[in-house]
C-alpha cells in the first residue's frame, strides 16, 4: 500500500475525486474498524486542511468520541443534542453553514464556525456513528461535500 496521499490542487470536487479511490484502497485492505476510521480522518484532514475531522460512535444512548484528527474534543454527546446528536436522531446529513445559528450546537472549540455531520448507517437504517467535520471558516460545506462524504461513509 502506498503510504503517501496524492492530493489534487484542483476544485473541491476534483480533490474528492482524487481522494476517494485512495480511501477505498486504504480501507479495502484492512478489516479493523478503528484503523480505518483513523486513516479516513487523517486523509480528510490532510487533503482539505479541515480544523477537525473525525468520528463519534454510538454506545447506548450516547455518541462517544472515536478516531479523529484535530484538537481535543467533547467525549460524549447525547442523542438529539448538538449537530452530531441531531444527525444521529434524524439519520440524515446536516450541513451547518454557521454553527452559531444552529440551536443547541455544542462548541467543542470556539474556533469552529461551520460543520458537516454525516451519519454512518447500517443496512437496516440503524445509525452506528457519525462523521463530523469542522471548519474555522463560515460556509465551508455544501452538497458536494455531502455527496462524496456520504459515499465514503457507505464503505465503512
Ligand atoms: N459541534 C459538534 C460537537 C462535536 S465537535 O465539534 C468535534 C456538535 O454540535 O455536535
Amino acid at each position: 500500500m502506498a503510504e503517501d496521499l496524492c492530493i489534487s490542487n484542483g476544485s473541491k470536487a476534483e480533490k474528492y475525486q482524487t481522494l476517494l479511490p485512495q480511501i477505498k484502497s486504504l480501507i479495502e485492505g484492512e478489516d479493523d474498524l478503528i484503523a480505518n476510521l483513523a486513516n479516513v480522518s487523517a486523509a480528510l484532514k490532510e487533503t482539505f486542511g479541515f480544523f477537525w475531522a473525525g468520528f463519534y460512535l454510538v454506545k447506548g444512548e450516547e455518541l462517544v468520541l472515536g478516531p479523529f484528527q484535530g484538537p481535543i474534543a467533547c467525549t460524549r454527546i447525547k442523542k438529539g443534542r448538538g449537530v452530531c446528536g441531531t444527525a444521529w436522531a434524524k439519520a440524515e446529513t446536516l450541513v451547518v453553514p454557521d454553527v452559531d445559528a444552529f440551536p443547541g450546537h455544542i462548541a467543542c472549540s470556539s474556533l469552529s464556525r461551520s460543520e458537516i455531520v454525516v451519519p454512518l448507517v447500517l443496512g437496516n437504517g440503524e445509525v452506528w456513528g457519525v462523521l463530523d467535520i469542522d471548519s474555522e471558516n463560515l460556509n465551508t460545506f455544501d452538497a458536494t461535500d455531502a455527496r462524496f462524504l456520504e459515499e465514503v461513509c457507505s464503505w465503512l
